[in-house]
């Protein structure tokens, strides 16, 4: 059982625009082209901050032309918010705020021998990455710079490195490296 950091970013390291658009990924991407189906199968939790629970709400049209459905998840999902925020019916959702290790011990207990996917946004990440809990790191670069916007991972990684555990092709558009993170 692994946490992942799972994510596309621009070449200069934003996952979104200052105004939280993805419109520049969506030309990019091919779910199915990708390593995601494989990889949300092996998914048993996820998480995600509020902004990026948000973007979902906002753009359910997009969500549900890209994936099938404007809630494609069927994993439970933990959002981190200080706020109190509306629920998607359906969606087996909890709402939470503070230290990632104790939301962290239920995911585990939820995702059982499956992955916790940590969704965004960077700080997010960050913020399991800080508590010793992050294992991996799975980006896919898009072909494009964005020069300002949410950062991919607003933290200094220097020693140990992270370790480059693969490479992946995906046409012009984009490129998959996926990293472990050395304690
Ligand atoms: N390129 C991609 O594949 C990709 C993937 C994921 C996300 N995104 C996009 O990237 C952007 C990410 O936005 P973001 O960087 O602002 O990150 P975010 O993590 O989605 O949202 C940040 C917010 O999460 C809440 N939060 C974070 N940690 C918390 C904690 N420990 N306790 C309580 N609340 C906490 C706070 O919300 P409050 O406002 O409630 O205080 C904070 O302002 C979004 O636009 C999203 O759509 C892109």
């Amino acid at each position: 059982m692994k946490t992942q950091y799972y994510t596309a970013s621009s070449l200069d390291g934003f996952i979104a625009t200052e105004d939280d658009s993805l419109d520049w990924l969506f030309p990019l991407a091919d779910l199915n082209d990708s390593s995601y189906p494989e990889f949300i199968a092996e998914v048993g939790a996820l998480t995600m901050g509020a902004a990026t629970y948000e973007w979902i709400l906002r753009n359910s049209d997009k969500v549900a032309a890209e994936t099938g459905s404007p809630w494609p998840y069927t994993q439970p999902v933990w959002v981190f918010t200080n706020r109190v925020l509306p629920t998607i019916e359906g969606a087996e959702i909890r709402f939470v705020k503070g230290d990632v290790r104790r939301v962290h011990n239920e995911m585990v207990v939820a995702a059982g021998t499956k992955n916790i996917w940590i969704v965004g946004g960077g700080d997010l990440a960050g913020q399991f990455y800080d508590a010793g809990l992050l294992d991996e790191l799975i980006i896919q670069i898009g072909s494009v710079t964005l020069g300002s916007g949410k950062q991919l991972f607003p933290r200094r990684v220097l020693s140990p490195t992270l370790s480059l555990l693969s490479v992946r092709h995906m046409g012009a558009g984009m490129v998959e490296l996926r990293y472990g993170v050395r304690s």
